[in-house]
């Protein structure tokens, strides 16, 4: 069953426009990109997904119908967000922001949690070494590890990454995007958020391009891949390749 279809979607900050009536779809077990330039809604989108902002028209998450009541009900339904803020506890250590992210999971059995702390550090042994690390302390890329790790105690089903990619360097890229794909390859239905065009477009299924608020292209990620105009402005003569 879909995981999220958004209908004639709509979000404005009072005289701002942000999104303009825009139509998309996850399915299941599908990495689905979003790329567009700044200021063209992505996070704004993402967020009225996750019910952090109002919007209009229609949102629905077939998989779970329950869902859009409220921020709360789409985390139950293990629909989940790993903001471009990444939103951590700075002065909190590694493992307790991990802990936190399961808290919402508490009537899970304490052993079953503990169990997938220890997944979440096989992913990513960088943050089993710092456990005890304080998380302001961190890396740009360590502290996007740290969200995503936090985001995946939550075992989501439909999972949402605001640019995971902002700001690290090529070699930190390109492990968060191989991490992307083990996602996917369990199964996780994942909307992707990227400036990187290329990389998301790799790892994607399908791929919708946003500019100033509007739907401008979709299609299959590699057919997107080799529309000459995203070429053009997404993908740059100097990266091909
Ligand atoms: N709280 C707000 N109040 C007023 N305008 C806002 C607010 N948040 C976002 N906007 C405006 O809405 C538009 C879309 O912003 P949004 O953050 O969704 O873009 P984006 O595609 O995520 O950009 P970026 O790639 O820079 O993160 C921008 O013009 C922005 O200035
Ligand atoms: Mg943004």
């Amino acid at each position: 069953m879909t995981m999220l279809e958004v209908d004639q979607f709509s979000v404005r900050y009072h005289s701002v426009v942000a999104l303009n009536k825009i139509s998309l779809r996850v399915e299941p077990g599908h990495v689905t990109t979003v790329i567009g330039p700044n200021g063209a809604g992505k996070t704004s989108l993402v967020n009225a997904i996750m019910g952090l902002h109002d919007y209009s028209g229609t949102l629905r998450f077939p998989f779970a119908p329950d869902a859009t009541r409220t921020t709360e009900a789409r985390v139950k339904a293990r629909i989940t967000l790993v903001p471009e803020s990444r939103d951590l506890f700075g002065q909190m250590s590694v493992v307790d922001n991990l802990r936190l992210g399961a808290y919402i999971d508490r009537y899970q059995p304490r052993n079953e949690r503990e169990g997938r702390l220890k997944e979440v550090f096989r992913l990513f042994p960088r943050l089993r070494e710092r456990q005890s690390q304080l998380a302001y302390t961190l890396s740009g890329g360590e502290r996007q590890m740290l969200a995503l790790g936090r985001a995946l105690l939550l075992r989501p089903y439909l999972l949402m990454l605001d640019e995971p990619s902002l700001g690290l360097a090529p070699l930190i890229v390109a492990e968060i995007f191989r991490i992307i794909q083990t996602l996917k390859d369990d199964g996780v239905s994942i909307l992707l958020i990227e400036q990187n065009a290329r990389a998301a477009l790799k790892v994607a299924d399908y791929a919708y391009v946003l500019e100033n608020g509007t739907v401008t292209l979709e299609g299959k990620a590699s057919d997107v891949a080799n529309n000459p105009r995203v070429l053009d402005s997404y993908l740059g003569l100097g990266h091909k390749g």
